[in-house]
């Protein structure tokens, strides 16, 4: 949880959590953004990566972007970006609201399986 930008250093990027998702929040440039934390090639998280020369790279395998547009430098694509808003030194992101479960065939087998995983004989 980050409560202000002053707990994040300028050019610093950490890992947050926001109902089941996990957040890339960066300080670049005086302001404070936030990326999907799974990286698009083989999801790395983001929120450990670094951002150097302006770019943030993945800790896994070196992929680079933009630590508040999600995009790769020279291609068109790149990870989602979310909308940051600084509120009396709060931050709030903002993400689609999450749809409630809804019951699966998976679901119900799981309640009809004994509880033991060795029956009694
Ligand atoms: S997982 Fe990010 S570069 Fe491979």
């Amino acid at each position: 949880m980050l409560n202000s930008k002053d707990e994040l250093p300028e050019n610093r990027v950490t890992t947050v959590s926001a109902g089941h998702k996990q957040i890339a929040l960066s300080h670049f440039e005086g302001k404070i953004c936030a990326l999907n934390n799974s990286c698009p090639h083989q999801g790395g998280p983001l929120g450990e990566g670094s951002i150097e020369n302006g770019i943030l790279r993945c800790p896994w395998h070196g992929w680079d972007y933009h630590p508040c547009t999600g995009k790769a430098p020279g291609f068109d694509d790149g990870v989602e970006a979310y909308k940051v808003k600084e509120e009396n030194g709060a931050i709030f992101v903002g993400l689609l609201e999450e749809e409630p479960h809804r019951e699966t065939i998976s679901d119900v087998m799981m309640e009809e399986l004994p509880l033991s995983p060795f029956p009694h004989r």
